[in-house]
Parts: structure tokens; sequence; C-alpha cells
């Protein structure tokens, strides 16, 4: 099984999230999973113009580090996402790359996956970030197995920091036995129905968001 944990912070795995980000893997690899760490803040991805190319054909026209981004995780069986609170929403780097994947979303074609969320704050409002993430991975078609944030105490330590890292840790190992045992989550079953009957749907996932150029 492996894992893919996308991090959004400038900061990259240097920073606060990273640091909740590596107890969430912990647990990740104490299931015997493998894990890959992709930092935004190391590739390069651009935001997306609207010009609707992805929803033709599937591909993303803009030439930079997208598409692979997109192939890792189509190739992952449970995925991460980890950001640190700007201004009560998540990242620019986040956000430009949720809004490149409008042509997977216009699929959702991670139907199938499950995904944790990881956020870290300089004060709080940590369930906003968390469940507009949570959001972003239905609207992907995946099932969300939950998330976790905190504020900061410093740099790279949080209040309470043993009980927080031990939640991290079991957030990690929940994903993975979430994916081995198929688990359901009736509640987010309703709202990828409600996504799935709607207009915007193409109704099959088109060859190039599989990554297959005609
Ligand atoms: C541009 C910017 C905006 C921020 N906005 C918020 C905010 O709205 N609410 C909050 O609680 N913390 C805010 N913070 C603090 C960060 O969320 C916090 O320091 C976080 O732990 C940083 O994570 P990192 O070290 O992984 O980058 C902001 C920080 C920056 C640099």
């Amino acid at each position: 099984m492996n894992i893919l944990a996308i991090i959004a912070s400038p900061r990259g795995m240097k920073g606060n999230t990273g640091r909740l980000l590596e107890e969430v893997l912990v647990g990740v690899k104490e299931t015997g999973a493998e894990t890959e760490i992709l930092s935004l803040s190391s590739v390069k991805v651009q935001p997306c113009v609207g010009c609707d190319h992805c929803h033709k054909t599937g591909i993303c026209i803009i030439k930079d580090d997208y598409e692979g981004i997109k192939a890792k995780l189509l190739a992952s069986d449970g995925f991460i996402l980890a950001s640190p609170n700007y201004i009560f929403s998540v990242t620019a780097q986040m956000k430009a790359f949720f809004d490149r994947c409008n042509g997977l979303i216009h699929c959702m074609a991670l139907e199938g996956k499950y995904a944790a969320v990881v956020e870290t704050s300089g004060g709080g409002e940590d369930a906003d970030v968390i469940s507009y993430m949570e959001r972003v991975v239905n609207t992907l078609g995946a099932t969300s197995v939950g998330g976790i944030g905190s504020p900061m105490a410093g740099i790279r330590t949080f209040p309470e920091e043993a009980n927080l890292y031990g939640k991290a840790r079991a957030l990690g190992c929940e994903l993975c036995h979430c994916i081995r045992e198929k688990r359901q989550f009736p509640e987010q079953d309703q709202f990828l129905d409600a996504f799935r009957s709607m207009d915007i749907r193409p109704g099959r996932i088109h060859e190039g968001v599989l990554g297959v150029r005609a």
C-alpha cells in the first residue's frame, strides 16, 4: 500500500505542519504502508487559467509539475493533504493545486480512495480549514477518514504535544485500516451521490484524466 502526502507549507517539512504530518506518517508506516512526501513548495504548480481544456480532454494545458502529481495521486492507494491555516484557509500553494485538480473533480476521479487531512495554525480556527480540505477530498470522489489540526505553541511545538501526536499517529493507522477494509462512511456517501448526480459531471472518466494521452 502506498500513501502520498501532499504538504503545502512554504516551509516544506521543516515547519509546524511538517512536524504534525511526520507523526501521522509514523502511524501510516506502523501498518506496513509505504509513504511518499510531496512538498508543493519544491515543485511548480501554477494557478489555473480557466481555459476548460481539462474538462474536454482531461489534460491540463499548463506545462509544469501538476500532471506528474496527478499521476502519483492516481497511482496511490490513499493520500494526505497537509496545509497551514493562511487567513482562514489553506495556503496559496494548496489552493492553486486544488484549482488545477478541477479535471479530476469533474470526474470524481479519486473514487474508491481514502484520505486524511492535517492542518496547523497560529491561533486556532483549525476546524474550518480541516472541513474545507475534507470537502475537497469528497469532491475529488474520495472518502475522508478524518483530520487533525492544532494551533502551534512555538516553532515545531504544540500545546499538549504528547496527546496530539498520539492522535496524529492514530489517524495515520486509521487511514490504512480504512483502505484495507474498504470502510464505509454513509454520511459521506450521501454527499458523493449528490455530487455524482450533478450535471457538470460528464458521466465517464476521460482517458486523459487517467494520464492516457490520445
Ligand atoms: C500569511 C500567513 C497567514 C496566516 N494566517 C493565519 C490565520 O488566519 N489564522 C491562524 O490561526 N494562523 C495563521 N497563520 C499562522 C500559521 O497558520 C501557523 O504559523 C502555522 O503553524 C504555520 O505552519 P508551517 O510552519 O507549516 O508553515 C498565518 C501565517 C502566515 C505566514
